[in-house]
């Protein structure tokens, strides 16, 4: 008995000590561990909203729109680009556009602006500030949403809880991302895509 005993102890002891460096890994390094993405909803596809006056194409490229000088509080959004059978869709183009924490837009470069591209699993993760409102308008994120063989989507995310979402006219209580449970300021969003 005791010969089959002493791997054992081995075996956990082993795995004690991985365990413990792994943890002092992510302690040290403050790696994000975000919480599993919440099933998608695929009951319908993802509405369109006006483009607004704030659009530049050729945004660069980047998951995040994170910079120094950048006004806001720092939040992600992360979620899956589906077709409407659940699919999920992969090197879908996302092109993100917001103001900053105060309401204000970057008309001149392109602060605040990025494209990305879905990963092998359909996911995108976007870092960014929570845009503040302006006249008429709550927090949003502006995007245009291009999956090959589909039309092209424009639209906007909307963030839950803000007092400004009842007195925006092109609010959409379908457009809210749902915030993750627990600290921090995660949020996810999914897309469905139609195909006509
Ligand atoms: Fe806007």
């Amino acid at each position: 008995m005791k010969k089959y005993l002493r791997p054992s102890i081995i075996c956990i002891s082993v795995f004690s000590i991985f365990a413990l460096f792994l943890a002092i890994i992510i302690f040290q390094t403050g790696a994000q561990v975000f919480p599993p993405v919440p099933p998608p909803d695929c009951g319908g596809p993802t509405i369109g909203l006006t483009e607004g006056p704030f659009y530049k194409s050729n945004s660069p490229e980047r998951k995040s729109l994170i910079e120094p000088g950048v006004i806001g509080t720092k939040i992600t959004i992360t979620g899956y680009v589906y077709d409407t059978e659940c699919r999920p869709l992969t090197g879908v183009w996302l092109d993100f556009w917001q103001a900053d924490g105060r309401g204000n837009y970057d008309n001149t470069g392109f602060r605040l602006r990025g494209h990305q591209f879905t990963d092998a699993t359909g996911r995108y993760t976007l870092e960014t500030v929570m845009p503040g409102g302006y006249t008429g308008r709550t927090a949003h994120i502006h995007v245009k949403v291009r999956a090959e063989g589909k039309p092209e989507l424009t639209t906007q995310i909307f963030f839950p809880g803000n007092p400004r979402n009842t007195r925006d006219g092109i609010f959409d209580p379908s457009l809210v991302a749902r915030k993750s449970e627990g600290d921090g300021m995660q949020f996810y969003f999914d897309f469905i895509i139609a195909s006509h």
